[in-house]
């Protein structure tokens, strides 16, 4: 039996850590290789989480980079099969929902390998968003399925997927999460940089954290520059730190937008690494976001989330979470950032089998799943 895991982006670094360490200490009878498709390829957004996070080095580097979707799929695809082909894996197991993972995914189950997707049966049910799309047709071509929260089955299942295939396994970004607080780098040491930092640290008032990287939100400059504007009148209130994803530090050059960034009140970084940033969410008052894992990551933490999307995937963390839908409206994510000032924001609690074991229970079930013992 050998396994090929695979990783492309800066979300999928989290969730292949615990799984490489579980395959590591619980089945070393098991080969398991880590691919590695360079969709993300900086410094900033790739090799310091594999120092972080303990990852080891990848096996495989295909080294896609950027492009447009089907650039990039198409050549992650090409660029995967004759790596099928040489090491003859049984397992291609795949994690989240970014085009490396429906590209490996699509080449694995036409090569007839068993494809294990990790983070299963997530909807937004909007199509506009290009990771929806990956999350549906991964699914379908999955054989064997680890969901983060119980109600991704019936999502599933509506689309015709068998539930013998589904195994609710929790959330392995929140293993990384628990295992790594430890050493967070303390906010203080991170807002140093801003050019007044006792705007920041007045313990008083505290601090929000920005990120914002969905094309929804960034690639339109009227929807960018609406965020931008009242995320900068809201800094005067609530002094905002803002870990810019190089996608959209492009589109703020672009547009000619980079005048909202000289705002004292709102520190833009360059992306940060995981420990800052989870050191950054433990100590907010509160995150704005469109991304996907820091919705969880609050909900872990407790930390109240305002998320600047129409919808989410992640319903768990609005139903049991810290986490509310504002959207992209200036009024509403006024009120509800000053909601979370006045009242402290929702407060919530961990979801079921978010509990650091995520990952364990995954290389279990697929060791036995595949006929070797734990
Ligand atoms: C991708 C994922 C998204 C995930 C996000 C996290 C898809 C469809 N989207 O979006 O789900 O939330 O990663 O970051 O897979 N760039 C760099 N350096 C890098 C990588 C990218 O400068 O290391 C720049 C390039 O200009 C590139 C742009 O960022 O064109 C966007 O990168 P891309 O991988 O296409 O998508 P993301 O927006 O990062």
């Amino acid at each position: 039996n050998k396994i090929l895991c695979i990783v492309g982006a800066r979300p999928n670094f989290m969730k292949i850590a615990p799984i490489m360490a579980a395959f590591r200490t619980r089945t070393p009878q098991l080969a398991v290789k880590l691919v590695h498709t360079g969709q993300h390829y900086d410094v900033a957004m790739n090799g310091r989480f594999f120092e972080q996070l303990g990852i080891p080095a990848p096996d495989i580097s295909l080294e896609v980079g950027s492009g447009s979707h089907a650039q990039q799929t198409a050549e992650i695809m090409k660029r995967f099969e004759p790596v099928i082909d040489a090491e003859a894996p049984t397992v291609v197991l795949v994690v989240g929902d970014v085009n490396s993972t429906i590209a490996c995914a699509l080449v694995a189950a036409k090569r007839r390998v068993k494809v294990v997707h990790v983070e299963a049966g997530l909807r937004s049910r909007d199509r506009s968003m290009p990771e929806e799309i990956n999350r549906i047709l991964t699914d379908q071509l999955s054989d064997r399925l680890y969901t983060t929260e119980a109600e991704a089955l019936d999502n599933l299942v509506a689309e015709g997927i068998a539930a013998e295939r589904v195994v609710f396994a929790g959330n392995v970004m929140i293993d990384t999460l628990q295992a790594s607080l430890a050493q967070a780098v303390p906010a203080e040491a991170t807002l140093a940089a801003a050019r007044d930092p006792e705007i920041f640290l007045q313990a008083s008032q505290g601090y929000a954290v920005l990120t914002l990287h969905r094309p929804s939100n960034v690639d339109d400059v009227q929807a960018l520059t609406r965020l931008l504007t009242v995320l900068g009148e809201l800094s005067a209130e609530l002094p905002i730190v803002f870990p810019v994803h190089p996608r959209t530090q492009n589109k703020i050059r672009e547009a000619g937008l980079g005048a909202f960034l000289d705002n004292p009140h709102l520190l833009a970084l360059p992306p940060v690494g995981y420990f800052e940033m989870i050191g950054l969410m433990r100590e907010a008052k509160l995150v704005l976001t469109d991304s996907g894992g820091l919705q969880e990551e609050t909900t872990a933490l407790g930390v109240p989330c305002l998320t600047l999307r129409e919808n989410t995937e992640r319903l768990i963390t609005l139903s049991q979470g810290t986490n509310t839908l504002v959207g992209a409206d200036p009024d509403t994510i006024r009120k509800a950032v000053n909601d979370v000032l006045t009242t402290g924001g929702k407060v919530g609690r961990a979801p079921a089998l978010w509990d650091g074991h995520a990952a364990e229970r995954i290389v279990d079930d697929l060791a036995c799943w595949l006929g070797v013992s734990a």
